[in-house]
């Protein structure tokens, strides 16, 4: 295979570099992405997209920061396999991307390669003669409701509001309307970072609120699913509308990427925050939503600059006005929440 020197560079931010020897190391990493993206594509699938600076705001839902480096949508196990093994050799990052709903990419963008699961070949939706049901990890949130809903099957309709897909469901614990994602899974098909497919059962994983350990470092592949009880499809219908009504009443329809903070041990981040009076508070274009106050809205032009200046500010003034310290619940692409705020 052939060899990659990524490693030699560094990715710290320089210092003490004058503009021409940081334009020149701006065109060497350039180079050597390249150099990554030229030797990985011909040994892809040729359904497989495979890019350089591929714009990430439209593939998240608040919309807002730059590109990747390298973005990859794998067809194939086989795929996925050798871009980590590639980008483990080569010293690149892997960040999954699931729906992006979850998400705050940097206006930098990411110095990663990103993998997502958009090929239709992760999208299955298959039900087990045992009433389990087998999803693919790309396969929308949505539509796993709709499918289960026609096939008779209960048990999934809270997942009906999460804009996200089956892959970013897992790695975050999804939940909503009392229900956890990891309620419904009986076992977990995974790729890790060096390449190896493997699947754990449930009761093996370790799963928290809004966190999946075992999908720290590695990717889902799909999963096996236990629906609560056959019903009929309209009483599942039903039970999704009600869902349904009450996201409508009570979340934002702008751009957001859901709820921006966990919610504090026996306490509401959204009631904090409209308690200390921070609904309609504004960086930019970046803005907490009238509606309900754990969402920070994108009206228009918000850069990731705006959003992590808005958290910081909301922070700061529940942390003063009600003593409580709030912690991201959304991810911060590439970065830690903590080297930012
Ligand atoms: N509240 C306010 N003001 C607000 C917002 C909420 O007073 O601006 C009050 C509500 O009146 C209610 C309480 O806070 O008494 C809780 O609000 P809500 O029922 O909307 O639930 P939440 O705890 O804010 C959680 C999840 C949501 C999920 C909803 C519905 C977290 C951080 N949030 O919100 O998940 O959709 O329940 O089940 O766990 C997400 O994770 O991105 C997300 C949106």
């Amino acid at each position: 295979m052939r060899r990659f020197d990524f490693l030699q560079i560094s990715y710290m931010n320089p210092v003490n570099l004058n503009s021409a020897d940081q334009a020149n190391l701006g065109l060497a990493r350039a180079h050597h992405w390249d150099a990554f993206h030229q030797a990985m594509r011909p040994r892809l699938g040729a359904t497989a997209k495979f890019t350089r600076e591929e714009p990430l705001a439209v593939k998240t839902t608040i919309r807002l920061g730059g590109s990747a480096r390298l973005y990859a949508e794998p067809g194939s196990e086989e795929d996925m396999r050798l871009l980590l093994n590639a980008a483990a050799a080569a010293g690149i990052a892997v960040l999954p991307l699931g729906r992006g709903s979850n998400l705050i990419v940097p206006d930098a963008g990411v110095e990663a390669l990103v993998i997502s699961m958009a090929h239709e070949n992760w999208a299955k939706f298959e039900a087990r003669p045992d009433g389990a049901v087998w999803v693919g990890a790309g396969l929308r949130l949505k539509n796993l409701c709709g499918l289960a809903a026609k096939a008779g099957l209960t048990g999934f309709e809270f997942l009906e509001g999460i804009p996200g897909n089956v892959g970013g469901a897992l790695r975050m614990n999804a939940g909503a309307m009392g229900g956890w994602m990891f309620d419904v899974v009986e076992a977990v098909q995974l790729i890790t970072a060096s390449g190896e497919s493997r699947t754990l059962e449930r009761a093996a994983m370790h799963v928290d609120y809004r966190h999946c350990a075992e999908l720290h470092d590695a990717i889902a592949l799909g999963a096996l699913l236990r629906p609560s009880a056959h019903a009929d499809t309209e009483a599942v219908g039903r039970q999704i509308d009600v869902y349904k009504k009450k996201r409508q009443e009570s979340q934002p329809r702008e751009p957001s990427a859901g709820c921006i903070f966990k919610n504090p041990p026996g306490n509401s981040a959204g009631r904090l925050i409209d308690q200390s009076g921070l609904k309609g508070e504004r960086v930019g274009d970046a803005e907490v939503s009238p509606i309900h106050a754990n969402f920070m809205v994108n009206r228009g032009a918000a850069t990731s600059a705006d959003l992590i200046e808005l958290v910081r500010r909301v922070r700061a003034r529940v942390r003063v006005a009600q003593g409580v310290e709030l912690e991201p619940e959304v991810l911060l692409y590439g970065q830690q929440w903590k080297d930012v705020l």
